[in-house]
Formats: C-alpha cells, sequence, structure tokens
C-alpha cells in the first residue's frame, strides 16, 4: 500500500519525534521529545493520540525513560523501570495499547534479566521498535480483511481518527480506503466532523485529502440525515478498547452513529488490532472512560463559546454494546457477532 506517508512516531536512538496532531491541519510540525515528561505530556496534550500510536509512543517513551537507569544489577534497574512505567500509564486511561505496550516492554525487560542492564537497554529499544513495525503490518491486514467487506462504488462514513497518524501506518479504520484507492476502486468518505477536537475534520479529512481520496466532512449532527437519505451504505470506525464480550469504546459519539446505523440499517464496523483487544475486561462497563477538561467544549480552540461557570460533563469515548456491531475486523481475521468466543480465538497459535 502507498500512500502520502508521514510517520507519526519515530526515534532514532536520541530523539523521540513526535509530529504534532494539535497543530494539523494548518502545521506540520515534529516534537523532538529527549525525556519521559515531555513524551508523558505529549501524550496527555493529544498531541500524539489514537490508541496504536499512544502505545509505540509509551514504549518509546519508556526508553528515554530508562537511560537513567541503575546499571549495577537487574532489580534495581528494574524498579526503577516500574516507576517509569507506572508513571506512563498514568497518562490516559482508555485505549488499552497504552498498558499492552507497557506490558510488553516488561515481559521483555524480564526475558533478558540475566544479561547486562546496558545489553537489556538496548534491547528495549529494539521491542520498542518491533511494537512500532509490528503495528505496520497489522493495519496492513486489517485494510485487506476490511476491504472485502466494501464494494466499487460505495460511499463509507467513518468518525474520529483512526488513519495512519494514529498508527505507525495505514490506519485501522482508513486502512481500507488506502488500499482501495491504490487498487483503482471507487470508494467515498464520509467524515464526522468530531466534536469537540475536531479529529475528524483536522484529521480524518486532511489525511484523506493528501492522499487523493474522495471524502465529505460533515458535523456529527448531520450522520442521521445522510443515513436518512441514503448516501452512505457502510460505517467503519476504529477502537480504544475492545471487552471480552465485543463491548467497544472508541471516541464520544461511536456509540450514537452505531445507534443510527442499526435504525437505517446500516452495517457497523468496527476496526481493531489484537492489542487494541482487552480479554481481561469482561464487558463495556468495565473500561475506564477518560474525562476531559471543560475547556475543550467551552472554548475549543480559544474561542469562548459558553458561559463562563456553565457546568460541562466531557467525556472522552463511549461505549457501543456488541449487538450494535456487525463485523470487528482484526488483522486476523474478521469476527461477525459471537465475540465472546471468537474474540479468545485470536489469541491462540
Ligand atoms: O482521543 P483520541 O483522539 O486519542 O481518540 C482516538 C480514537 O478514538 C480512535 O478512533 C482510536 O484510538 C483508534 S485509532 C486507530
Amino acid at each position: 500500500m502507498e500512500e502520502t506517508y508521514l510517520q507519526s512516531v519515530r526515534y532514532d536512538g536520541e530523539t523521540l519525534y513526535i509530529l504534532d496532531q494539535t497543530k494539523l491541519p494548518q502545521l506540520t510540525e515534529f516534537l523532538e521529545l529527549t525525556d519521559i515528561e515531555e513524551v508523558w505530556d505529549a501524550i496527555k496534550q493529544l498531541k500524539v493520540r489514537g490508541a496504536p500510536a499512544i502505545g509505540i509512543a509509551a514504549a518509546y517513551g519508556l526508553v528515554l525513560g530508562i537511560k537513567e537507569a541503575p546499571e549495577k544489577d537487574f532489580e534495581s534497574f528494574y524498579e526503577f523501570f516500574k516507576k517509569q512505567s507506572d508513571y506512563l500509564a498514568a497518562s490516559r486511561p482508555t485505549a488499552v495499547n497504552l498498558f499492552w505496550a507497557l506490558k510488553r516492554m516488561d515481559t521483555r525487560a524480564k526475558q533478558e534479566s540475566s544479561k547486562p542492564v546496558t545489553e537489556i537497554k538496548m534491547l528495549l529499544a529494539e521491542e520498542a521498535h518491533l511494537i512500532r513495525q509490528e503495528d505496520e503490518n497489522v493495519c496492513s491486514s486489517i485494510g485487506e480483511n476490511a476491504l472485502t467487506l466494501f464494494k466499487d462504488g460505495m460511499t463509507v462514513l467513518t468518525h474520529c481518527n483512526a488513519g495512519g497518524i494514529a498508527t505507525a501506518r495505514y490506519g485501522t479504520a482508513l486502512a481500507p480506503f488506502y488500499l482501495a484507492k491504490e487498487r483503482g476502486m471507487d470508494i467515498k468518505v464520509y467524515a464526522d466532523e468530531t466534536r469537540p477536537l475536531l479529529q475528524g475534520a483536522r484529521l480524518t479529512a486532511w489525511e484523506l485529502m493528501q492522499a487523493g481520496i474522495d471524502v465529505t466532512l460533515i458535523t456529527d449532527s448531520m450522520a442521521a440525515m445522510v443515513m436518512q437519505k441514503g448516501m452512505v451504505q457502510a460505517v467503519i470506525v476504529g477502537c480504544d478498547r475492545v471487552a471480552a464480550n465485543g463491548d467497544v469504546a472508541n471516541k464520544i459519539g461511536t456509540y450514537g452513529v452505531a445507534l443510527l446505523a442499526k435504525a437505517h440499517n446500516i452495517p457497523f464496523y468496527v476496526a481493531a488490532p489484537l492489542s487494541t483487544i482487552d480479554l481481561e475486561t469482561e464487558t463495556g462497563e468495565g473500561i475506564p472512560i477518560e474525562e476531559r477538561a471543560a475547556e475543550e467544549i467551552t472554548a475549543g480552540f480559544g474561542k469562548s463559546t459558553a458561559p463562563e461557570g456553565v457546568k460541562v460533563f466531557n467525556p472522552a469515548f463511549d461505549v457501543t454494546p456488541h449487538h450494535l456491531i456487525t463485523a470487528i475486523i482484526t488483522e486476523k481475521g474478521i469476527m461477525h457477532g459471537n465475540y465472546i468466543e471468537e474474540l479468545p480465538r485470536l489469541f491462540e497459535n
């Protein structure tokens, strides 16, 4: 798959380069991060965002965070490592990829515990690279699988941004659109603007336009009308966490889109890498939902749009129950409904 390729997270052994997604689409600027606090801040402030990209950034953040870790023995190293890992884990609560990536780094550290600490540090940098590289392949496979659900001439609606910049490359929900373009298929996209931080308008519309994909921007409140008029034939979204029963947390507004799709008899698809599937959380009720600052709603992008002091509720995600999801698309195949039984099978070798 070829596309205009902007690597949102890149590490050169010294510096972590992060595409500052808060500046898009006006500016394409990279942050140059050299310590773990800066990485924490970049995740918290959504400079790097999207579940897989958060996981990748956290893995590299940990690599930066253990640079100064004691090297005399594994025990003192590991104590330091654990503190840094716990610190990063507190940056955002919902996307399970953050915890998945930190756990993978932890497993690798323990596997290598008999080696000198200087070498363990190098091997952990290698693990972070692997996490990034694997995500690229995973997204490519998700794109292939998702495309089997779409036909030439279709128009598909998406919510938030689950594109190349939210992952290592290609994206999850947007991957089939890049692939379709490459294969000469005509698939058009409607992008919800995605209140309050406009990931759909600022990021999805921008990303797809860069790649020459036919995208039309709508406000979130227009999705119902677009469906009623028969203007879209499917919905595809990414996700931040899939519970064991197939309930899915994704950007606030996704649940509403799923309900609308059901009401209009339109298939609602979720693209989910295995790194986003959390079998330890039984249902969507167990998924922690991040609440963010009131100013994102009352003064989004600097302009005051509400009376000062108004009470605000600002959950960043919602949970779509599994019965509204037509299929979950992973790198290992597509699941149609029987999630409780099918999800664990994905993890069998
Ligand atoms: O708050 P954000 O912008 O990190 O939320 C992102 C989403 O909800 C995405 O849809 C999800 O992380 C999937 S990205 C492949």
